[in-house]
Parts: C-alpha cells; sequence; structure tokens
C-alpha cells in the first residue's frame, strides 16, 4: 500500500507530540486507514536544537517552503502558530492540492473563510480540531454531531490560563497579582500574558464555534470581549457568598436568528456543570433546541492532548482520501450573519455599589432601576467593618445590555454612590 506522505510546520511541544502519536500508533492508525502514514519532513526554527525526541536529521529542514513544495507530501500539518506568513503557507500549499490539518486558533479566527474558500476550490481538506480546546473534540462535534439539530447557546471555558487563576482565586482567596505569577512561573501563563488574560484568547476561540454553531461567519470584530486583569479577590468572594464561581465565559446564543457573541468574567450558579470545571480544564456547554444540555470536558492544551485532535484530523483526511470526498464537506457559513443590538442582548446581572450609609439612597437607587425598566432579583445591603460606606448587592433578571448600561450611565452622576465596584455577568 502506498504510505500517505505528512509534511509538518513546526516541532514544539504539539509537534513533538504528532510525532510520537504518529509513531507510537503507527499499527493501529494505518490499519484504520489502509496506508502507513510517514512523517517525511519537518519544518523547524533550527535543525541543531537539542530535543525530547529523535528525528532523522535528514527530515529536518529550516525553509517552510522545502515542506510545502515538496511534490512528494499528500498533508500538511500546521503546529508552528504564527499567522500572516503561515497563512501564505497554508494557502500555497492548497493551491498545490495538499489537505491541512492545523492547531492554529489565531490564523483559523482571522482567516479562516478565506482559507476553508480556497480549500473547496482546490478540492482539499483543511481541519482545524485542536485549535479550539486541545483534546476537547469540539469542532467536530459541532459539525457533525449537531448537523441535524439547532444550536441556541454555547458557553464556553476555552482558555486554561485564565480557569487556572481563577480557580486559584476562588480555593485560595489570593489575588490575582499573586496567582498571575505562579502560572508564570508554573508556565501556564506567557511572560506577556494579554492574550489570555484579556480574553483575546478566548474570543478567537469563540469566533470559530459561533460559526460552526450558528453556521454564519462570526469575525472577531463581532465578540464583545473583557478579560480577568480587574477581577478581584473580593468580587470572587462575593460570587461564592451568593453561590457563584467566577469563570471567564465565552458566551454565544442564538434567537430569532440574531446572535451574541462574548467573552467575559461571568458569575456562574454553582450548581451549574460549567462552574465546576477548574484548573487548566477547558469544557463547552452547548444548548441544542432538540437535544436540549450538553458538555464537553477535557485537556485544552498540552502537548500529548493536542496532539491527539491533530492526529485524528489527519485520520480523517486520510480517510477521505481513499473515498477520494476531500474538499466536499467544507463547511462554509451559508446564512446571512444577523447580530443582535444591545436592547437585544439580555442577561443578569450583578452589581456591587459602595454607597452612602443615610436615608433615601436605597429608594434613588431602585428609582434608577425602575425608571430604566430593569427589574431585580435581589438587593442586600452589607455591613463592612473595614469600609466606612454601606455595600449594596444587586443581582438583576434579565435585562438588556441598553438598559443596564443607562442604569451605570445614571449611577454615574448619582452623587449618593460612590463607587461602583464591580458589574458581572450572571449565568445559570
Ligand atoms: N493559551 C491557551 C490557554 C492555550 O491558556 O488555554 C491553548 O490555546
Amino acid at each position: 500500500m502506498k504510505p500517505i506522505k505528512v509534511g509538518l510546520l513546526g516541532l514544539g511541544t504539539v509537534g513533538i507530540g504528532v510525532v510520537r502519536i504518529v509513531e507510537g500508533n503507527q499499527e493501529d492508525l494505518s490499519s484504520q486507514v489502509g496506508s502507513p502514514i510517514i512523517i517525511e519532513k519537518i519544518a523547524v526554527n533550527n535543525c541543531e536544537k537539542e530535543r525530547d525526541i529523535y528525528v532523522d536529521p535528514a527530515k529536518l529542514t529550516e525553509n517552510p517552503w522545502d515542506v510545502i513544495r515538496n511534490p512528494e507530501i499528500d498533508v500538511i500539518v500546521e503546529v508552528m502558530g504564527g499567522v500572516e506568513e503561515t497563512k501564505a503557507y497554508i494557502l500555497e500549499a492548497l493551491e498545490r492540492g495538499k489537505h491541512i490539518v492545523t492547531a492554529n486558533k489565531d490564523l483559523m479566527a482571522l482567516y479562516g473563510s478565506e482559507i476553508l474558500a480556497k480549500a473547496q476550490e482546490n478540492q482539499c481538506d483543511v481541519f482545524y480540531e485542536a485549535s479550539v480546546a486541545g483534546g476537547i473534540p469540539i469542532i467536530r462535534t459541532l459539525i457533525e454531531g449537531f448537523s441535524s439539530d439547532r444550536i441556541l447557546k454555547i458557553m464556553g471555558i476555552v482558555n486554561g490560563t485564565t480557569n487556572f487563576i481563577l480557580t486559584k482565586m476562588s480555593k485560595e482567596g489570593a489575588s490575582y497579582d499573586d496567582v498571575l505569577e505562579e502560572a508564570k512561573r508554573l508556565g501556564y501563563a506567557e511572560s506577556d500574558p494579554t492574550s489570555d488574560v484579556e480574553g483575546i484568547d478566548a474570543a478567537r476561540k469563540m469566533t470559530i464555534l459561533g460559526t460552526l454553531g450558528f453556521r454564519t461567519n462570526v469575525e472577531l470584530d463581532d465578540v464583545s470581549v473583557r478579560g480577568i486583569s480587574q477581577v478581584t479577590k473580593e468580587d470572587i468572594a462575593y460570587a461564592k457568598r451568593l453561590g457563584y464561581e467566577m469563570k471567564l465565559l465565552g458566551i454565544a446564543d442564538c434567537e430569532d436568528e440574531h446572535i451574541s457573541i462574548s467573552v467575559q468574567p461571568t458569575m456562574v450558579r454553582r450548581n451549574h456543570p460549567i462552574a465546576s470545571v477548574n484548573g487548566v480544564f477547558n469544557a463547552v456547554y452547548v444548548y441544542g433546541q432538540a437535544v436540549g444540555e450538553t458538555m464537553f470536558y477535557g485537556a485544552g492544551a498540552g502537548s500529548m492532548p493536542t496532539a491527539t485532535s491533530v492526529v485524528s484530523d489527519l485520520i480523517a483526511v486520510i480517510k477521505n482520501l481513499k473515498l477520494g470526498v476531500n474538499g466536499l464537506k467544507a463547511i462554509v457559513p451559508y446564512k446571512v450573519k444577523k447580530l443582535k443590538n444591545d436592547k437585544q442582548i439580555k442577561y443578569k446581572n450583578f452589581i456591587l455599589l459602595h454607597v452612602e450609609d443615610k436615608a433615601g439612597v436605597l429608594a434613588q437607587i431602585t428609582q434608577a432601576f425602575a425608571q430604566f425598566d430593569v427589574s431585580l432579583e435581589s438587593v442586600v445591603q452589607q455591613p463592612n467593618e473595614h469600609n466606612p460606606f454601606a455595600e449594596i448587592i444587586i443581582v438583576t433578571h434579565d435585562v438588556s445590555k441598553d438598559s443596564m448600561n443607562k442604569v451605570l450611565e445614571h449611577f454615574e452622576g448619582l452623587s449618593v454612590i460612590r463607587t461602583i465596584k464591580s458589574v458581572y455577568r450572571v449565568e445559570g
């Protein structure tokens, strides 16, 4: 049987995992597809670098074009990261009729539609299971598992770094800065953690999940994003006292064909399944009109979990090759995108105010909520011996983002309110 030849772009954490799985599980993999799978060529930054794995030096090259332009290679596995240059490699590989497996969420979030269109033009597959939630097979699940249903809501903990930080803050009462330093020491957070902690990484992943879930072309600019860098240990303590866990949630929902996608620290009711996802783990909760609630849990990063998704994509490409159906299953979003406006986006809010402790203050506050048609679920005033002001904790019912913004704007001008300490979305 003619072997299938694979070109690997990148031999970092994930690339090493891919080599380990392809070599270690060779017998099982080749039995599934009916051909041996050979990693023919690997593009690396430095051929001389010491690695945790042995690879035949003759396979290494420092020039990715040697891989892209190698006529022997059937499938390119891209695990090198990067966007603009990597896009050029992928587009040329597709023009040469090579199929693509990529773990690159940045590339797919920014240029997914262009890449998928080019793939279709050239009857090629582009699979990207590892780009969202590493080892969780959520992309195939959305495309295939839910093909019969209408997805109404997707909620994801799709960033392990921030989930590690929030979990530690919650369990140990630690401050954001201290836990971030620990995350850096453990290698969970990068030295510049902006993309993770400001929610950008999660937003890119939600762009991909929203596109697949709602079958429309979601772009990064459609996602409203707030990160966790302003979350305090006091906020988390309040969340816990009220029966919530603080999570950085990506939330995509669809109502009457109108969608909204956001990423924000969210207070999730403790009995919701996603509230118990802790540490660096990821989870994606999907609510389908017919199926109801489902949830998928697992490792969102790491060498072997991510490589599992990459190699499963590789197997899918090879099975398609055998059947001669590559490129036929490309999911090109077909629905016209209709984004919700701020009047249509509705959810519950938690608000913590520091106010003057005197007669009539609560009346002014509740009056503002009534004026902008915001209905309240609970209002609690807490004595706080460390604080000369009264603390008022409010949880609203589902109210529009527009009304909430108007209330908060009104509060800015109310002299009895010293500080709007915190505002969080509430789920569950
Ligand atoms: N920085 C990501 C995370 C890695 O923390 O989950 C996987 O994309």
